[in-house]
């Protein structure tokens, strides 16, 4: 089992440039499945979750094929419409599919999904929005059966807005014969990068980014290629880490609007962050003040996915910072791992509150998952000594080979 060791305290400087969004690419792998012809995704991170992805589709009878950050998928030959628990069972993601293969071939046998032990993480929303699509769906020894057969377009409400799910009701919408709409949609970058995506491939989406999302059916979807929008959480995680540790790191290919929740948090912590185009430079002495209160929120609410990682940078701001998780029951279980490295952490239900101490002390630590093994990555960079990082499959699912990143702005982390 390979684990990080990191010898922490030194100040990071240099330029990243950032890799490609997981989670947009993710379902975007699942829309490619609405077309017969080929696809091809450039700026297409290399991680455990998107090589998982490319195995479910394969499993289905399609070619996908890497080169460098661009994959191809043809999805010309199908063989197969259900995606077995072996394989769902490796991310959360594979629920995308239900969408696309009933948009493709009106009929799914899924097993349901897996992904970061970090709540409930139910699927009600995605199925009651396919029940008023008139999908039928039945229940079976851990599989989701479903026939699209006499789908119709529906105007859905979200509950929730729920990333997963606006996403599969754009999936199985786009081939509908009308105009289907979703109101209380997810507004997060991803969802947006979806709409560009499928109408590049030739379907009619428009209003993704807003809370409103309209999609008319069109009968037969094309190849296409496309570009992946920046990964605003890894980008996230390593403006963090030039916070904490000090020193200036500028990253490249970003989009600031996207992590404007974060930029506002570091500066009102002490930290410099400058935006220009694609471009974010932060600037720290290392010495920081509590941000105050944290809350997370869907977007543009500061982000569930750099709670963990912010957690650190509380850890070690003067004074005392409030933490609280909104979106997931389960989300504090680094909490743990931090308070052997000396953190001072108290945590009640979804609240976590940080004292903030002068140092971190290395310690040998475990990944429970993946936004909080970047956490203790973080962590050992800025504590005294050695840190051990076990289990870091849960991290490579997200960041693409961290380490190198890492260690190309100085740090001393290293995989073994
Ligand atoms: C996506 C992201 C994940 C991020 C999350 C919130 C991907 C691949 N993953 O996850 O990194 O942390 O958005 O920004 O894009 N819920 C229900 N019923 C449902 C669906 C969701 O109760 O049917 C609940 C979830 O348990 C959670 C909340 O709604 O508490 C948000 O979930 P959702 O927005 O669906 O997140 P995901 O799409 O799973």
């Amino acid at each position: 089992m390979s684990k990080y060791i990191i010898n922490g305290g030194r100040k990071l400087r240099g330029t990243v440039r950032v890799q490609g969004a997981k989670n947009a690419v993710l379902p975007l792998f699942a829309a490619a499945l609405l077309t017969d012809e080929r696809v091809v995704i450039h700026n297409c991170p290399d991680l455990i979750d998107v090589s998982n992805m490319a195995r479910i589709l394969n499993s289905l009878g399609a070619e996908t094929e890497r080169r460098g950050d661009t994959v191809t998928i043809d999805t010309g030959y199908m063989r197969s419409y259900e995606i077995p628990s072996r394989l769902a069972g490796e991310l959360r993601s594979s629920i995308f599919t239900l969408g696309a293969l009933l948009g493709r071939a009106k009929k799914a046998k899924v097993a349901y999904p897996g992904g970061c032990d970090i709540g409930l993480r139910p699927i009600d929303i995605h199925l009651k929005a396919l029940c008023e699509m008139n999908v039928r769906i039945a229940d079976r020894y851990g599989y989701i059966l479903c026939d699209a057969t006499d789908m119709r377009p529906a105007d859905v409400t979200l509950d929730y807005p729920s990333v997963g799910a606006t996403e599969n009701v754009m999936l199985l919408a786009v081939t509908a014969d009308g105009v289907t709409t979703i109101a209380n949609a997810a507004r997060e970058p991803e969802v947006y990068d979806l709409q560009e995506f499928l109408n590049a491939m030739g379907a009619r989406v428009s209003g993704a980014g807003t809370s409103f999302v309209k999609i008319e059916g069109v009968p037969k979807l094309k190849g296409a290629e496309y570009t992946t929008m920046p990964d605003r959480i890894a980008a996230g995680t390593y403006m963090i880490a030039a916070a904490i540790c000090g020193g200036e790191v500028l990253l490249r290919n970003v989009c600031p609007e996207h992590i404007n929740s974060l930029s506002v948090k570091l500066r009102e912590a002490g930290a410099e962050v400058k935006a220009d185009g694609s471009e974010i430079l932060v600037r720290s002495e290392g010495r920081l003040r509590s941000p105050g209160c944290i809350e997370t929120r869907p977007y543009p609410g500061f982000p569930t996915d750099l709670q963990a990682p912010i957690g650190v940078l509380a850890s070690v701001a003067e004074g005392t910072t409030v933490v609280v998780e909104n979106i997931f029951e389960t989300r504090f279980k680094h909490v743990a791992e931090l308070t052997k490295m000396g953190a001072s952490v108290k945590v009640k239900d979804k609240v976590a509150v940080f004292t903030g101490v002068k140092t971190l002390n290395g310690a040998e630590t475990a990944a429970m998952d993946l936004r909080g093994g970047a956490a203790l990555i973080l962590a050992g960079l800025r504590a005294h000594g050695t840190t051990v990082v076990n289990d870091i499959h849960h991290i490579e699912r997200g960041y693409e080979a961290p380490e190198k990143v890492l260690s190309s702005l100085g740090a001393d982390i290293v995989k073994v």
